[in-house]
């Protein structure tokens, strides 16, 4: 057999990111495959990664130049599916491994797409809105060559807004010379975004925390919860189970954190956020130093930002008895296994976040039919879907004695690779 680079040229062996975390998780579940671990490879390499400069002219009349990406992991069940991240910190190994958990989560929530994901290395907060906008058009532009309703489709991640998605879907329907609505997903509700879906990532969070501390008996209306990241998943996450009844006493942005540990109140923080940015500055709480949210005295713990949060350093010190991964990618592998060994269960990202991308689904469905539901029925369905999803999970956990996210990996990549067994090799 002719050698088979276990890693491609553009990625720094030693050094492999979110990459490297990813690989180690399919490797995990490769034993648990069956007949289909024939096709395991092609989990390890992404179909297509393109890398486009997006120059724009600044409001000063200079000229600046960003790095972009649009990666498609797999498509073997349908289009690609992703969100579109603008952060200084995006890389290629970040982008391909978010495509990847995408191929997953879409799999695991049994939705009819592949995995992408698109970026621009950018810190989009330095830019004016007019420059926001010439950047978000010229790379929509640039990997123009690439999605499309039917072949891939970009939403919201960080730092990615309805606003942004809007200029997306306006840059494309540009291009073709039609108004395709179903380019993008998450749009405004008047350009034919779906009602439900600001909220769905973290009403998913919720849907599924909800049934994994009904498995460990805990009782969600008097958990105290702690949150990192207050944006779109981890502000409607936190805001939903305060509504329960229970006690959010830590929150963590990027700006700080903030403690108060008779409970946090979430709709003043959210309202303070709105105007300020950040926690940092909400007089009704106390401050806490970065380091110490790790240890905050909690029932549930819900990672809401970035990927490698929870690492072999704090992994020992957390109090929780139960993760729930509303980021992608927030935990280490060897994290992991310390989480593991002390007994606290993690729901994973790849089951946890999907609630996003099922009502991204209901949009683009939407979108093709130009019929649009109520939101009821919208947030019936994705609860529907949420609870289904995590049940198979839970008992695939259960018959073969592994993790939540290792079972969430079986139950996808026996459904992708199944799909790439019946499409076949082409040519
Ligand atoms: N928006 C969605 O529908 C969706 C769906 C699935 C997964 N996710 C994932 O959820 C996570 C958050 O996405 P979002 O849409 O809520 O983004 P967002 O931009 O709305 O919010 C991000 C939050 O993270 C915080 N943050 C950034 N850097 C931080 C740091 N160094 N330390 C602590 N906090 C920090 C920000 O202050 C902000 O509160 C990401 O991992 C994203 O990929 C989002």
């Amino acid at each position: 057999m002719p050698a088979q680079h276990p890693v491609p040229s553009y990625l720094q062996a030693d050094n492999l990111g979110p990459w490297g975390n990813y690989l180690q998780q399919v490797d995990r579940v490769i034993p648990y495959l069956g007949h289909l671990a024939r096709w395991a490879e092609t989990l390890k390499r992404p179909k297509r990664a393109l890398i486009v400069d997006v120059p724009i002219q600044l409001d000063n009349g200079t000229v600046a130049h960003f790095e972009g990406y649009r990666v498609q992991h797999n498509t073997s069940r349908g289009p690609g599916k992703g969100g579109v991240r603008f952060h200084q910190d995006v890389t290629l190994s970040e982008v391909m491994a978010l495509s990847a958990w995408m191929s997953i989560k879409n799999a695991a929530v049994n939705v009819p797409y592949g995995g992408a994901k698109g970026g621009i290395r950018v810190d989009p907060k330095k830019l004016s809105l007019g420059e926001l906008e010439r950047m978000t058009r010229r790379y929509t532009s640039e990997i123009g060559i690439i999605i499309g309703p039917t072949k891939d489709i970009p939403a919201p991640d960080v730092n990615t807004n309805e606003q942004i998605m809007a200029w997306m879907m306006d840059t494309y329907s540009m291009n073709e010379g039609a108004t395709a609505t179903g380019v993008v997903t998450g749009k405004p509700v008047d350009l034919g975004g779906s009602l439900g879906r600001r909220d769905a990532t973290g009403r998913g969070v919720f849907t599924v925390g909800v049934e994994a501390a009904r498995h460990l008996g805990m009782d969600v209306s008097t958990a105290r919860i702690a949150v990192q990241g207050f944006g779109n998943v981890g502000g409607v996450a936190a805001r939903l189970f305060t509504e329960t009844g229970a006690k959010v006493v830590a929150v963590q942005d990027h700006g700080g954190t903030v403690y108060r540990d008779s409970g946090l109140d979430v709709t003043a923080l959210l309202a303070h956020v709105a105007k300020a940015g950040t926690v940092a500055g909400f007089t009704q709480a106390d401050v806490l130093p970065n380091a110490a949210f790790w240890e905050v005295d909690c029932d549930i713990l819900i990672p809401a930002a970035l990927e490698q949060q929870i690492t072999v350093d704090n992994a020992g010190r957390i109090k929780a008895k139960l993760i729930i991964e509303g980021a992608n990618g927030p935990t280490t592998p060897a994290a992991d296994d310390i989480l593991q060994e002390r007994g606290i269960l993690v729901l994973p990202d790849v089951i946890a976040n999907a609630g996003g991308v099922t009502v991204s689904y209901f949009e683009w469905v939407q979108d093709f039919s130009s019929f649009f539901w109520g939101e009821d029925e919208i947030n019936a369905r994705l609860v529907r879907i949420m609870k289904e999803a995590f049940a198979a999970v839970w008992q695939v956990s259960q018959d073969h004695k592994v993790t939540l996210r290792t079972a969430t990996f079986i139950v996808a990549c026996k459904r992708i690779l199944h799909a790439r067994e019946l499409r076949g090799l082409y040519p």
